[in-house]
This record gives structure tokens, sequence and C-alpha cells, in this order.
């Protein structure tokens, strides 16, 4: 699934649509069996997960996915306790953990950790949790897979990424997934938001976007990464998932959110009520879909 390193998972490219079906159908057996439990006994595997950016969702649906696994975890969460404090760089500090030959690293980092070329130096697996702006594909395997539970099928359905797409991996990892499963995705946001040359159409109004859309994602508006400010309320306004402005969604629609949601900016509070608001469900969907991953690419390598 990468080219350094055959099992691990940076990016989604090099996916095949039989390789994500056998992903999903992993994890519709761990949802529905016993084997969603904890496992009572350990399977003897160690996964180093290396957190070195905030994360809640991720870092903890890894570490239940292991849990459940009997795969015991080796956290590092953040820079505070660790030789990092002491200058110790990122890489070198991957390369440590590394050397104590845990059978697979989940890494979150930005962009000035080059995992691509870490992949080629270490023996064990790497699965990207989060990196830089470059991608989030655990994030975008797990909304494939919750479109799929509620809408039967990834394919052809039309995905409204809306917002702050230009600093989004999740966007990224959209943009190849919809590749490998044939549905579509289109933009709307502020043009500050969106790429200088999107690869895919955008929508200049939030209610022709609905409209067209049978997905509605919307994306943190991660403004400690925007160099001009911006008006909250005048985004609000314009392209927040307010109850009004999702009037224009279809009734048989998804409304979604990667998280952690700033409430009242990019989404309203209500809007959580609404019966297509899966924003939870997805949560959900994330460790059926990391378990399936470290069953695949680092207990079993089959994948
Ligand atoms: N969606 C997501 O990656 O959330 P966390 O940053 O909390 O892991």
């Amino acid at each position: 699934m990468s080219s350094r390193n055959s099992h691990s998972v940076l990016d989604l490219q090099s996916l095949t649509r039989e390789q994500v079906g056998r992903i999903f159908s992993i994890a519709d057996g761990y949802a529905g069996s016993d084997v969603s439990r904890l496992a009572t006994k350990g399977c003897g595997k160690t996964g180093a997960l290396l957190f070195f950016e905030a994360s809640t969702r991720t870092r903890l649906s890894f570490e239940t996915a292991c849990a459940r696994l009997g795969v015991h975890p080796l956290r590092l969460d953040g820079k505070a306790g660790t030789s990092l404090e002491k200058g110790e760089t990122l890489e070198d500090t991957v390369l440590n953990v590394a050397a104590m030959n845990p059978d697979f690293l989940v890494i979150r980092c930005g962009d000035d950790l080059d995992l691509a070329a870490l992949s080629s130096q270490v023996s064990m697996p790497i699965l990207n949790a989060g990196w830089g702006k470059k991608g989030h594909p655990t994030q975008a395997l797990l909304d494939a897979y919750t479109v799929r539970k509620y809408l039967g099928t990834c394919e052809k359905q039309k995905i409204l990424i809306v917002g702050d797409v230009r600093h989004s991996r999740v966007a990224a990892s959209h943009f190849e997934l919809a590749k490998v499963l044939g549905y579509e995705v289109a933009l709307c946001g502020p043009a500050e938001f969106l790429p200088e040359k999107p690869s895919v159409p955008v929508f200049s109004s939030l209610q022709e976007g609905l409209s067209w859309a049978t997905v509605a994602m919307a994306l943190r508006v991660q403004l400690e990464r925007h160099e001009t400010s911006y008006s909250l309320k005048d985004y609000r306004a314009a392209y927040g998932f307010t109850v009004e402005n999702l009037k224009k969604l279809s009734a048989k629609a998804l409304i979604m959110h990667p998280g952690p949601i700033n409430q009242g900016t990019e989404m309203d509070s209500e809007v959580l009520q609404d019966p297509r608001c899966k924003v939870l469900p997805q949560v959900t969907s994330g460790v059926l879909i990391r378990q399936a991953l470290i069953q695949l690419n680092c207990l079993e390598e089959t994948l």
C-alpha cells in the first residue's frame, strides 16, 4: 500500500477497490461479532503509537483497536516526558522506537517528518495516523466505510467537502480514495480556504453544493494555520452547517465531519441531533477500520 514498505499505509493512491473491499469486510466482521469486545488474552504483538501532534479520536481508536486485537500498545503522546524535550529529533525518536522491534508503528506528525523515507529505514509497517497536510488515510477509509454503511455503496456518491480544504489532510486523502472507489468530490468555501488550483469542481454557493450532494462533509476551520484573520461570523453565515443552511440538503443525504468540531463555526450543535448526522458513527467506524488495517497489514501481512 506504500511504495517503500509494502505493508505500510502512508497514502491511498496504490490501493485497489478490491483491497478496500477486503478492509471493509474485515471491519464488518468486527462490527457484528464478539471479536469487537476487548481481547482477554494478548496475541504477543506490540504496536508503537507515536502521536507527535494532538489527537483524541485517532489515538484512542488505534488504542481501542489494539485492545480488541490483544496487541500491546507502546504509547508516546507529545513531547512531554520524552527525550524530544532534550533535543532528540523526531526521526531519531522513531528510529529508536523501531529498534525495539514493535510489530508496527502508528504515527501522527507534521510535514516536518518524512514518513515515506522512514518507511524504507524500518522493517515494520508504518500506519499514517495523520501526516501534516499530506494525508489522513485511515480517516478517509472510515468516512467511506460510514457512507457505505448508511447509503449502501460509495460508488457514484457525491461528496461535498466544505471549508478549510487547503489545510486538510482529510480532503487530500479523499481526493485519492474517490478515484479508487468511484465517488465524486466537490468543494465549497471561501477562496482563501480552497486549493489555489482545485483538481475537483468547486461550488461558489453552499446552497447549490448541498442541492448536488449525497454527503455533506464539513471540515474544521484551522484558524491557527491561516495567515490572515477571517470573520467566523461571516463564515458561519455563508458556509456553516446550520439548521437553516442545511434545508437544501436531501433528507436521504448524510452530514459528516471528521472532528474535532468548532461548534457554532463550521457546524452548529443542533445539527449533531439531525438524524442525517453521522459524526459519532464515523468515530465508531474508525475503531473497526483501524482494527481491520492492523489485522491485515500488521498481523497477517496478507493485504
Ligand atoms: N479526525 C481526527 O483525526 O481527530 P483527532 O485529531 O482527534 O484524532
